[in-house]
C-alpha cells in the first residue's frame, strides 16, 4: 500500500524525523482556514499517490489565506498522471538553502535493502540518477545489522553531505531506518530533505510504501487505506477476509483455491463464446474453510454485483468436504433469503461428493442447478447469464 505524503510525514514525525506541521483540506475554503491557522506563507500541495506533482503544477506557494484558497481551487480536481486531486496538504513554506535526497528500499534484484542518498535532490533527482550516477550514493543495508549511527555516517560520507548538516542527516537516516523497520515498509523516500538557511534539516516531502503482507502486525495501518476510490464490494470482501476481484462480464464465479478459480475463469470465458461472448463478472476465492458463513458472505458479495446474471460455484472438496460445502450453500441461501435472486450453477467434486450432491438434491432450491462436470457447469452458467433467466 502506497501512502499519501501527509500520511508518510505523520509516520516520519512519529519516529522523530523532523517534519513541518500541516492540515489536509478537500475544499478551497478548507485550505483557506488551514492557511489562517498556520499563519505566514504556506505551500498548497496536491495529495496524490504519484511523483512529479511539483512539475505538474500541484505544489504552489501562497502568501496569505486568500491566495491559499485560490491555489487550492486550481489544484483540486487537477489530473496528475491519471490521479485526480481530491485533497491538498497545506503546510508552512520553508526557506530552502539546499535540497537533498534520501531513501531506503527493498532491492529485490540483489536480495537486500538499499540506501540511496544524494546532495542533488529535488524535482530533478530522476535526471541526476540517469545522467550523473556518481551523484547518487547507493549503499546496501544488511537487514540484521540495519542502520546505526556508524552506518548512517557511512551513507552521509558516500553522498558527500556538507559538514554543517552531516550529523543531522545521519540522525535522520537512523530514524528513517527505524520507520522503515517498525512500520514494515518496502520504501521510504524523502525528496527533498532540505537544509534551511539556519542549517536545520527537514523532510519536506515523504513517500512510503507499506508491505501488505505485514498488515496483520499493524492494526493501525488499516485506517491509512484509501477506501474512497475503492469498489464497495471489494471493501466488503476485504473486511470479511475474502479475495474478491471485479471483472467486466456477467457470470459470478466462486471457487475454493486460486488454481481452481483461475481455470474456472478460463472455462467460463470459453463456454461463453457460444452465448454471445459471456464472460466472468468477478471471482471470489473462498479458500479452504468454506463453512456456511463464508459461503453466505461470498454469495452476498457476488450477488451484490449488479452485472452478475448467473453464478457458478465450483468447489473441489478437500479438507473441507463436499457435504460441508453443500450444507454451506443451503444455509447461505437460507441466510440470504429473498436477497438471493440469481441462478446458481453448482459443481461439486472431490471428498464426500456423493453426500454433498444428495444434500443439494434434498434441498431442491429453485435457484440451484447442479451439474457434474466443470465444462458442462460453465456452459450452463454462461447460457443462464446470456438469457438472464
Ligand atoms: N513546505 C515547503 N516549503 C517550500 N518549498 C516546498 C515545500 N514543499 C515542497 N516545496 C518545493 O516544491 C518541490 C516539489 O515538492 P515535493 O517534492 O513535495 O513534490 P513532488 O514534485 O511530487 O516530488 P516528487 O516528484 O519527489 O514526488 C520541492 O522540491 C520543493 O522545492
Ligand atoms: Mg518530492
Amino acid at each position: 500500500m502506497d501512502l499519501y505524503e501527509y500520511q508518510a510525514k505523520d509516520l516520519f514525525g512519529a519516529h522523530g524525523v523532523p517534519v513541518l506541521p500541516g492540515h489536509v483540506a478537500d475544499t478551497p475554503a478548507g485550505a483557506r482556514t488551514a492557511a489562517q491557522e498556520l499563519g505566514g506563507t504556506v505551500v498548497v500541495k496536491a495529495q496524490v499517490k504519484t511523483g512529479g506533482r511539483g512539475k505538474a503544477g500541484g505544489v504552489k506557494l501562497a502568501a496569505d489565506p486568500d491566495e491559499a484558497q485560490q491555489r487550492a481551487e486550481a489544484i483540486l480536481g487537477l489530473d496528475i498522471k491519471g490521479h485526480v486531486v481530491g485533497r491538498v496538504l497545506v503546510t508552512p513554506a520553508s526557506e530552502i538553502a539546499e535540497e537533498y535526497y534520501v531513501s531506503y528500499l527493498l532491492d529485490r534484484a540483489n536480495r537486500t535493502f538499499l540506501a540511496m542518498a544524494s546532495v542533488e535532490g529535488g524535482m530533478d533527482i530522476e535526471e541526476v540518477a540517469a545522467t550523473k550516477p556518481d551523484a547518487l550514493a547507493k549503499i546496501p543495508i544488511d537487514p540484521i545489522a540495519g542502520v546505526d549511527a556508524a552506518k548512517a555516517r557511512e551513507i552521509v560520507a558516500a553522498a558527500r553531505f556538507p559538514d554543517a548538516v552531516a550529523e543531522q542527516t545521519a540522525d535522520v537516516l537512523v530514524k528513517l531506518w527505524d520507520t522503515f523497520v517498525a512500520e514494515d515498509a518496502t520504501l521510504v523516500e524523502v525528496n527533498p530533505l532540505v537544509r534551511d538557511p539556519q542549517d536545520k534539516v527537514i523532510a519536506l516531502d515523504g513517500k512510503v510504501t507499506l508491505d501488505d503482507n505485514a498488515a496483520f502486525r499493524h492494526p493501525g495501518h488499516a485506517e491509512l487505506a484509501d477506501t474512497a476510490g475503492q469498489d464497495p464490494l471489494e471493501t466488503r470482501a476485504v473486511q470479511r477476509g475474502l479475495n474478491y476481484v471485479k471483472l467486466d462480464g456477467q457470470v459470478g464465479v466462486i471457487g475454493n483455491g486460486a488454481g481452481l478459480v483461475m481455470s474456472t475463469l478460463d472455462v467460463v470465458a470459453y463456454a461463453g463464446e457460444d452465448f454471445g461472448g459471456v464472460k466472468p463478472a468477478n471471482f471470489l476465492d473462498i479458500g479452504g474453510g468454506a463453512n456456511a458463513q463464508v459461503m453466505a458472505d461470498g454469495l452476498d458479495i457476488i450477488l451484490g454485483d449488479p452485472a452478475v446474471r448467473a453464478v457458478f460455484v465450483n468447489v473441489f472438496g478437500g479438507i473441507t468436504a463436499c457435504d460441508q460445502v453443500a450444507d454451506g450453500i443451503v444455509q447461505a441461501l437460507g441466510i440470504l433469503g429473498d436477497a438471493a435472486t440469481k441462478p446458481l450453477v453448482v459443481r461439486l467434486d472431490g471428498n464426500n461428493v456423493e453426500e454433498g450432491r444428495r444434500i443439494l438434491l434434498d434441498a431442491d432450491h429453485p435457484l440451484v442447478t447442479m451439474v457434474d462436470t466443470m465444462d458442462d457447469a460453465a456452459r450452463t452458467a454462461a447460457r443462464l447469464a446470456s438469457t438472464g433467466a
